[in-house]
């Protein structure tokens, strides 16, 4: 979604600011663009790439020591130049990463007062508001802190002012920014990626937070006026960590690191470590003490996590689970329990459905809340009860891949901790399962090694415009992420079923030009698979199956096989779904999409 950038410093900015938003690209984004302070106010924007942007600036020898850019997701009005930020009110410019709900009262008061619209943005609204406010507060930090107080929604805002060139206004409520203090300068930015090249030190903004940076100095304040401390952190994210190195794609790297990302979040049982709640914090026995029931919340590839978390939480734990798409519980009337522990999964931490939904069930009085996330400062982190930090290391990739293992990761260990407070967790069974838990990333190394043979199969579906995607039990949620995988980046059209659904409808859709993929370990739930296969089969349906080791299913015509070289029990989901994320890959390779930035979306869904 929107990234933004802002910079005030004793040397040229403009590269900096460029650089911020090559490092924001991920997020996902249509136009961009920036504005800087020299003398005057100079406004470049493009409706394309930041790499346009750089050639814009270039152009224009560009150079100050002041500075707002921004990457624009549209959410109004479609992706155009005119609508790119920043947006500008009679020489004062605003970038703004949110969506504001009362943007259209705002602007017909706004309108009577004779300004002039010139796009169709909300963001627009907030630089005429501000305008508006400096009539009656010379201030500009007042004008905004008065401004954004009217504000409903989510914003963060970047503000540059000609009448104030000393200084830049930035604020959030809802949508992420943090502050960077660098040696020789204050920045802002939506990540901390972009703010790697000029500071490790970083100030995480809280919801409702303003500050204004000057060139040596910050301060942040609260919608009152009162000025508050937040406390700093040195990041310890790399630099290499966000470089793509030997790779094509992100995606591709995303996928090969998963044995080091799963080993990295398991770290805790490596060696002679035991299941303990201790893994989700020192609060986690007190929190979990008493816990009859689990709730889960999240969106998309987190949300998959949750429905394969369920099977397990269930049959290993035996604790009933329900699992939630966050955007429908957060508005949905429903009952709340007091001995739920509510489980959100995020891998950004920023998912404005996920960040409500925890809240409203906050609010609903269940307070037991635990946040499986790989970004340690994010919004959903800091409002959950207890946290699992994933060490997934950042995703750069739209296609969440090893966010998604680390979750069912962390997951797992849930479930075992649940299992072993239940009494239902045996030293013979938990030996086991840490066993199976520390084979996982050469287990995974050994998935990684059937690419030729995966990347062999996507060439030869990548020209159909459907599939369909089958498993059953824990393995059906694997189908549903195969499915969303392969949609998200390739553009094939792909549903998942439960695959005794089959017969119900789907089987309908099934002829020869609809790939089938199946998720086959060797299960209890095998035979019955294999029953629905052969329904796919005598309507023409070319099947292909990731089977494992114990699955004995024949090769045959219309029918491929490939094999998994392990039977993985409990945790064949986080095996078998990196087979899909390889087919998936491979597909949009041969369709030649942009693998890590699919058309439409966005890293981090900041808005519902
Ligand atoms: C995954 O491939 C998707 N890009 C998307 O479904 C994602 O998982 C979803 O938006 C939730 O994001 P989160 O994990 O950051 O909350």
């Amino acid at each position: 979604m929107c990234g933004i950038v802002t910079a005030i410093a004793t040397n040229n900015v403009v590269p900096v600011l460029l650089e911020g938003l090559r490092k924001l690209e991920y997020r996902g984004y249509d136009s961009a663009g920036l504005a800087v302070l020299s003398g005057e106010l100079t406004r470049l924007r493009s409706a394309g790439r930041v790499a346009e942007l750089a050639v814009l600036a270039d152009q224009a020898g560009l150079s100050a020591n002041i500075g707002i850019a921004h990457t624009r997701w549209a959410t109004h009005g479609v992706p155009s130049e005119r609508n790119a930020h920043p947006h500008i009110s009679a020489g004062l410019a605003v970038v703004h990463n949110g969506i504001i709900e009362n943007f259209e009262s705002i602007k017909l008061s706004l309108q009577a007062r004779g300004y002039v619209f010139e796009s169709e943005t909300d963001t627009e609204a907030i630089a005429h508001l501000i305008h508006s406010k400096l009539a009656t507060t010379p201030d500009l930090f007042d004008a905004v802190r008065l401004a954004t107080n009217e504000l409903m929604g989510a914003y963060a805002i970047g503000v540059l002012s000609e009448a104030d060139p000393f200084r830049a206004i930035v604020a959030r409520r809802g949508s992420p920014l943090l502050l960077g203090i660098g040696e020789d300068g204050m920045y802002a930015a939506s990540d901390t990626a972009a703010l790697l090249q000029v500071t490790r030190k970083v100030v995480y903004l809280e919801d409702g937070d303003l500050a204004e940076l000057r060139r040596d100095s910050y301060r942040v304040m609260l919608p009152d006026g009162s000025p508050v401390e937040r406390e700093v952190h040195i990041s310890s994210l790399s630099a290499d960590a966000v470089e793509l190195g030997q790779y094509r794609h992100y995606m591709q790297k995303e996928i090969f690191e998963q044995p080091q990302a799963l080993g990295n979040t398991l770290e805790m049982i490596a060696g002679g470590g035991s299941i303990s709640p201790l893994h989700f914090g020192a609060r986690a026995p007190e929190v979990f003490d008493g816990v009859r029931r689990v709730l889960v919340l999240a969106c998309g590839t987190s949300y998959h996590a949750g429905l394969v978390a369920r099977y397990w939480l269930e049959s290993v734990a035996g604790i009933p689970c329900t699992v939630e798409i966050a955007s429908e519980y957060r508005y949905r009337k429903s009952v709340p329990e007091a001995d739920t522990l509510v489980v959100v999964i995020s891998q950004s931490g920023e998912t404005a459905d996920t960040l409500a939904a925890l809240k409203h069930a906050s609010a609903l009085g269940m307070t037991r809340t635990l946040a499986v996330c790989n970004v340690p400062e994010s919004a959903i982190v800091r409002e959950a009860a207890l946290r699992f930090i994933t060490r997934a290391g950042p995703e750069i990739g739209v296609a969440s891949t090893k966010a998604f293992t680390t979750q069912l990761a962390a997951l797992a260990l849930l479930t075992l901790s649940l299992a072993k407070i239940n009494g239902r967790l045996s030293e013979t069974d938990e030996a086991d399962y840490l066993s199976a838990l520390r084979h996982l990333p050469v287990a995974i190394q050994k998935v990684l090694e059937l690419e030729p043979q995966i990347e062999a199969w996507a060439q030869r579906f990548a020209s159909k415009e459907h599939a369909l995607f089958l498993g059953r039990g824990r393995h059906w949620p694997i189908a549903m992420e195969g499915a969303l995988k392969l949609k998200e980046i390739s553009y094939i059209h792909a549903e998942a079923y439960a695959a005794g659904e089959l017969k119900h409808g789907p089987l309908a859709l099934v002829d020869k030009d609809m790939p089938v993929i199946a998720v086959a370990p060797a299960d209890e739930l095998l035979e019955k698979l294999k029953s629905n296969l052969q329904e796919v089969r005598a309507r023409g349906g070319e099947l292909y199956v990731f089977a494992d080791a114990g699955s004995e299913i024949p090769e045959s015509e219309g029918v491929h096989i490939l094999h998994m070289p392990e039977h993985y029990g409990m945790l064949s989901p986080v095996l078998h779904v990196i087979a899909l994320q390889l087919l998936s890959y491979h597909a949009a390779l041969v369709k030649g999409t942009d693998v890590d930035k699919p058309r439409n979306l966005a890293k981090s869904v900041t808005v519902e």
